[in-house]
């Protein structure tokens, strides 16, 4: 297994391009399995998760070919011929999830693995399989699999979700665009990555409104089409290397992504000291010889504070100069790196779903593991503020989520070594 040997204590400094948004990427091109014309995809991230879903949809019969180089994927022939999803790739990435209502919705049937937990939560999909029968898909789960059929047509309904779900909203969205009657989804997720779907689908023929609501209303037709589309930036990607630059008081900018994506946590950054400035589509912030200020957090749905950013706050205020308290509403184990970050000389401590953060630490460079994909990051973000030296174990979580981080960082000073395993 690959590691990361990061040296802390350079003050990062420069200008980086950010990536397509993974979380946009990965519903889009599960909803390939709608199109009938041939289709191209633009800013595709090369990410594990990503050739993970195109080989997901190659076994069911699509024809794509993936030029990584390009951050392009061109979908030939979206046809599938088989309807399941394979634990032994479910397990890999539990975003799978989302073919199921587009094999649904296209095809009326689908076998899809639970893709069970991982390592911040039990991870239902009890919303989506509910919200799936409302829309007249028979369900049975037998043997970890998610057996799907709809002898008919979907048809269109009203769903209110109990809860706010990302994948949920995504799966019905794709599931209602064939669906025979219109479906009014309440309580739908806003995040920007179910928008970029919600305009990927109309542009590809379907007819969504209220898109960035939690309303939304879809128009079922008889099919979809094909095109040219290019995937959203990532603003987790984007806040990463924005609080990067904030724990090596350094100066950094991030190109190619709106700041209206983002606009939470960068009111934290300047909370926090941090000096932004920001085009359309660009942002900067210089923490050159600032000091670094506690804020409190409290993960919410879009557009409150992104739980995939809690970890990286995490690392500015254990190092802060002062408390604060960072309350993770989303998900119910999502603290796994609190344990590597006091080993690095943070003092954390765990209430329930409260981490209390003392502040006025130093970190100190040390062997950690990462545990998910987000914690991983927090881990390389310690590295660099620490002194010395701190080798990762488990990147592959990292390489799921972040395109060319090392690569990315070091372009701005950091020093970072992948240590083949
Ligand atoms: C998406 O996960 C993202 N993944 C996650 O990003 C992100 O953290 C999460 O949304 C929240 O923003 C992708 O988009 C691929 P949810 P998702 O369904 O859709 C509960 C990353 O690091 N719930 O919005 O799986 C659930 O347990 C990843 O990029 C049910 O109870 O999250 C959680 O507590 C990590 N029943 C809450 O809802 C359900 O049927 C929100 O989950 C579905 C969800």
């Amino acid at each position: 297994m690959d590691k990361l040997l990061v040296t802390g204590g350079a003050c990062l400094n420069g200008t980086i391009p950010i990536s397509g948004a993974k979380n946009a990427a990965l519903p889009i091109l599960a909803a390939s399995l709608l199109l009938t014309k041939p289709t191209q995809l633009h800013r595709v991230p090369h990410l594990r998760d990503v050739t993970t879903m195109i080989q997901l949809l190659r076994n069911m019969g699509l024809d794509l070919s993936y030029t990584p180089e390009k951050n392009r994927l061109d979908i030939h022939h979206a046809t599938a011929n088989h309807f399941v999803a394979n634990y032994d790739l479910v397990k890999t990435m539990r975003a799978s999830i989302v073919v199921l209502g587009p094999l649904l919705a296209r095809y009326g049937q689908a076998e899809v693995s639970l893709p069970g937990g991982c390592a911040i939560g039990s991870r239902p999909v009890d919303l989506h399989l509910k919200a799936l029968e409302q829309l007249g898909a028979q369900i049975r789960i037998e043997h970890g699999y998610i057996y799907a059929s709809a002898k008919n047509r979907l048809r269109g309904a009203d769903i209110v979700f109990e809860k706010i779900t990302v994948t949920g909203t995504e799966n019905i969205l794709m599931a209602a665009v064939l669906a025979k009657g219109n479906t009014r989804l309440q309580n739908a997720a806003r995040e920007p990555e179910v928008t970029d779907l919600a305009q990927f689908l109309n542009k590809m023929g379907a007819k969504i409104s209220g898109i960035g609501t939690d309303t939304l209303e879809i128009e079922g037709v008889d099919e979809l089409t094909g095109g040219d589309y290019t995937i959203l930036a990532d603003r987790i990607e984007a806040g990463t290397y924005l609080v990067a630059g904030v724990v090596t008081q350094g100066q950094v900018k991030i190109e190619g992504i709106n700041p209206d994506l983002l606009t939470v946590p960068l009111q934290k950054l300047q909370d926090a000291g941090a000096v932004l400035s920001h085009g359309d589509d660009w942002i900067s912030i210089d923490m050159r010889n600032k000091t670094i200020k506690p804020v409190d957090i409290s993960t919410a749905p879009y557009p409150g504070f992104p739980t995939d950013m809690q970890a990286q706050f995490m690392v500015l205020n254990a190092i802060a100069n002062g408390p604060s308290t960072l309350s993770e509403n989303i998900f119910e184990n999502r603290f796994m790196h609190v344990n590597e970050l006091n080993r690095m000389g943070a003092n954390i401590h765990l209430n329930g779903h409260l981490a209390i953060c003392k502040g006025h630490s130093t970190f100190v460079g040390a062997s950690v593991m990462a545990t998910d994909l987000r914690a991983s990051a927090s881990l390389i973000l310690a590295g660099l503020a620490a002194k010395g030296d701190t080798l990762i174990d488990r990147i592959y979580h990292l390489d799921r989520g972040y395109e060319m981080l090392e690569k990315k960082l070091n372009h701005l000073g950091a020093h970072i070594q992948r240590i083949k395993g």
